[in-house]
């Protein structure tokens, strides 16, 4: 691991092999693969009366311009809210990973018509998208998060309405396949439209070695219980059945990503406290950390920077950037940027930048904050906001490439 760290910081950094904050060696880097640098961000609008990917171009200092809008041939839509009554916004979909990239290729879900949609990245100007295929039926009701392995020329998608489930299918440079039959998963959900934030499902995603497909499905307090739910994959083949697990003292847990180069630690956030790192392989064992925010709302969304080797969480409600240590759960660093935006959904880290996208509330556009980090662990500060041209409060998912 340590050679592996050293030539990354002094490829990146152009540093010496003494950097001045030792946090930095405290993890276990593993950096081949991941962008050192983006070149355009991608949001989509999830507009019941019609879905776009809006794709922006990323300047060198992580700034956003133009934005272009792509149909998906599709619709959005919004969880209704459990309390109001009312479309559920700025979260509309309660979800991470509504949009995901994998190689060239970049899929949406279409909450509001039951479908997947796969575009084309062009290679030379990434902000051009070319819809791929028809969008095909994701077998269920309101696809809200999706998991794609470009190794396995696989993805699959969490349907978070009734019928609930997840299903399968493969792409090609023709576009996706049917999806396969429903797994469904009790999710908490009995009637359409489907209630949110919670319960249901939160995120999708396959483990670093593709040896599982897991979900993550928010709990709701006291008569919902969330959980983990992992399926086998064998030669690119996703099991039926699942198996569940409830970490000790999760409560809704949301959105996940994997701790590279540790194979089974994942970093989750809960929007009932904050987040956790757990072992894939003990879910139901204590958590390797519970991370307890102050004053957290709505902590949905887990991220990593592998530059400072940090995680990242956001709080639709909290307008701040929580950092943490992926070893221990440590907070070391919480930042309010200087906007006046009610909080930030989902984001996406690449280099030495981090993307966090605001929907807005009806009273400032939906807008995405620019952070550096180039400094390091703790060092992260606002560079620049930017209004997304045609994506409103519904807008959810956030890719950069
Ligand atoms: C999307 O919504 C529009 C306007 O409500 C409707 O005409 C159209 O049939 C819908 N499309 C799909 C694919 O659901
Ligand atoms: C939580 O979910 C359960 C199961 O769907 C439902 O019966 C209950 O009303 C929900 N509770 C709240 C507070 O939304
Ligand atoms: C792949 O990761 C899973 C999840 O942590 C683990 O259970 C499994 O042992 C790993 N498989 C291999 C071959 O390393
Ligand atoms: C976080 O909260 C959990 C559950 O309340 C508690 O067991 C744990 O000790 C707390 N950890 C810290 C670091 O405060
Ligand atoms: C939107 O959020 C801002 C900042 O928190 C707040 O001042 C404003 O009242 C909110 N607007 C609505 C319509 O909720």
């Amino acid at each position: 691991m340590f050679p592996r760290f050293l030539l990354h910081h002094i490829l990146v950094l152009g540093v010496s092999a003494s950097p001045k904050h030792p946090e930095w060696h405290s993890y276990p880097f593993h950096p081949p693969g991941h962008p050192v640098s983006a070149k355009a961000a991608y949001v989509m609008s999830n507009e019941p009366s019609g879905n776009n990917i809006v794709a922006m171009a990323i300047a060198s200092d992580g700034t956003l311009s133009e934005g272009r809008s792509y149909s998906t041939n599709g619709n959005g839509t919004n969880l209704l809210n459990a309390v109001t009554g009312q479309p559920n916004f700025p979260d509309a979909l309660a979800s991470q990973d509504s949009i995901v990239r994998a190689g060239e290729h970049l899929f949406a879900v279409n909450a509001g018509s039951n479908s997947v949609s796969m575009f084309r990245i062009n290679n030379i100007d990434p902000t051009k998208l070319e819809l791929i295929g028809e969008g095909q039926d994701s077998k269920g009701v309101l696809p809200n998060t999706l998991a794609a392995s470009e190794e396995l020329k696989t993805v699959c998608v969490a349907n978070t309405g009734t019928p609930a489930g997840i299903a399968c299918a493969t792409y090609s440079e023709d576009g996706l396949s049917a999806f396969d039959d429903l797994r469904t998963l009790d999710v908490g959900q009995s009637m359409n439209p489907a209630t949110g934030p919670t319960p249901g499902f939160a995120d999708l995603f396959f483990s670093d070695n593709l040896s599982t497909l897991v979900a993550s499905v928010k709990g709701n307090g006291t008569e919902f219980t969330g959980y983990m739910a992992k399926f086998a994959v064998e030669e690119g083949k996703v099991a039926t059945v699942a198996e569940k697990a409830t970490p000790p003292g999760s409560g809704a847990l949301f959105g996940v990503t994997i701790i590279p180069g540790t194979d089974n630690k994942i970093f989750a956030s809960d929007a009932s406290l904050g987040g956790f790192i757990l072992d894939l392989d003990n879910l139901a064992g204590q958590p390797i950390a519970t991370i307890n925010v102050t004053n957290q709302r709505a902590s949905c969304w887990a991220k990593i920077s592998r530059f400072t080797g940090t995680g990242f969480l956001t709080d639709v409600l909290v307008n701040r950037l929580v950092e943490v240590s992926l070893e221990d759960g440590t907070i070391l660093d919480e930042y309010y940027p200087p906007n006046p935006f009610q909080g930030m959904a989902d984001f996406a880290v690449a280099g030495t930048k981090l993307w966090a996208l605001s929907a807005g509330n009806g009273t400032f556009p939906a807008s995405i904050t620019t952070f550096d980090v180039s400094g390091g662990p703790k060092s992260a500060r606002q560079v620049s906001v930017f209004a997304i041209p045609g994506a409103g409060v519904n807008s959810m998912g956030m890719v950069v490439g």
